[in-house]
């Protein structure tokens, strides 16, 4: 893949990731793409880098523009190494004294990453960097989500440079919005936003209320995975707003794992009664959804009904898993509740329900255990519990609605 031009003078030089399928734990089912920018004005300024092993294509791409011994200035908008990774080579072949303007934190950062010995120069909110004809500037976007993150913001040709925010792990040889497939586009933005931002929502909404606030416009939103916004970006901005704001839809999740399939046949019976009162539900099984799909579909539910068996005395370890994960992604305006078979102790739905709790989840149901095989009875009471279940979803919905 070959360095793009975005706009004038302003080229995609970075590396695509065909390959790869976990990314720290979250499902990478298109690959990703790590973006670096590259700006020829009177300097020569490069945005962000790419993750180490792909160096080689990076540098490649940035050759095809310039010989990359004239870049100028770095700018780090983000340390974690995906984006940071191949700094430290790069800075060997160019040279360690061009400076890499970052925030204060991203030189904390970047030298407990690589070591001192580098001309960092950190910036604060609103400083405006000349490099020519243009002016940039930087918006701080801590913990946007790591506290080093910031954006770049090009005002001449209202292009931002937004690091992780509004990405997509998304391989693509597209290069803008407009040229891939609309629906996968926003999927994987939020699946993204669910996973990596979720934790962040309160920020997300105080970066957007700031952009209005400064009038900020954007002709490009330029993130640091996936492709370029040009044609979507009212779509995308209203999107991250509705995410952020976490008012879930008419829909629930069932999220379960079970061993003899006890465990499923009520996660099925609780998926029809809840279905039956017109509410999109999706059952999950954890064997064979990833956690990281499970809560892209959480994000706009408001119902999170979590089920496991009981195995020595404790949760099945993938419920376990994904419980923890959720925990960490601070959902919330939720409602939820636990459900499992067991054998003959039957903790696992108690645990399920105070692990809810902790989350600030709402429990409108208390939690089912049903021992051994669910037979006709047993089935009824799951009917009873996704009615109840239901019911507690739609109150929800109608207090929004009003
Ligand atoms: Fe894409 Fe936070 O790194």
């Amino acid at each position: 893949m070959a360095a793009i031009q975005i706009a004038p003078d302003i080229f995609w030089v970075g590396a695509i990731d065909w390959s790869i399928r976990n990314f720290h734990g979250y499902s990478t089912d298109r690959g990703t793409t790590y973006n670096a920018y590259l700006i020829v004005d009177e300097k020569v300024v490069l945005i962000d880098t790419v993750k180490a092993s792909l160096f080689d294509e990076f540098w490649s791409n940035l050759s095809t523009v310039v010989d990359p011994h004239r870049i100028d200035i770095v700018i780090s908008n983000h340390t974690e190494m995906d984006h940071s990774g191949s700094l430290p080579r790069l800075m060997d072949i160019i040279g360690r004294d061009i400076p890499i303007y970052c925030s204060r934190m991203g030189k904390k950062n970047l030298t407990l990453h690589f070591g001192g010995g580098y001309n960092f120069i950190p910036v604060n909110e609103g400083d405006v960097l000349e490099v020519g004809r243009r002016k940039l500037t930087f918006l701080e976007t801590r913990m946007l989500h790591w506290p080093d993150s910031m954006f770049t913001y090009l005002p001449q040709e209202r292009i931002l440079f937004s690091s992780d925010a509004f990405g997509q792990h998304y391989a693509t040889v597209a290069r803008f919005d407009s040229e891939v497939r609309r629906e996968d586009l926003f999927f994987e933005t939020k699946k993204y936003f669910a996973n990596i931002l979720l934790p962040y929502a309160t920020l997300v909404l105080k970066l957007l209320e700031k952009v209005k606030k400064r009038g900020l416009e954007f002709e490009m939103i330029c993130p640091d995975h996936g492709i370029v916004w040009k044609q979507s970006i009212d779509d995308l901005l209203r999107s991250y707003t509705t995410w952020a704001q976490q008012e879930g839809q008419k829909k629930a999740v069932v999220v379960y794992d079970t061993m003899w399939h006890s465990t499923e046949i009520m996660a099925h019976a609780i998926t029809d009664a809840i279905s039956e009162r017109g509410i999109e539900v999706f059952p999950m099984r954890l064997k064979v959804c990833h956690r990281s799909d499970v809560v892209c579909e959480v994000l706009d539910s408001t119902a999170v009904v979590v089920g496991s068996p009981t195995l020595n005395n404790g949760l099945f370890p993938e419920v376990a898993q994904f419980l923890t994960y959720l925990k960490g992604l601070r959902p919330r305006n939720k409602v939820g509740g636990g459900f499992g078979s067991y054998g003959w102790s039957g903790e696992a739905p108690s645990l399920i329900e105070q692990e809810l709790k902790l989350m600030g989840i709402d429990i409108v149901v208390p939690h089912l255990r049903l021992q051994y095989v669910p037979d006709r009875e047993g089935l009824a009471i799951c009917k009873s519990f996704g009615e109840d279940m239901a019911k507690a979803i739609l109150d929800k919905w109608r207090q929004r609605a009003q």
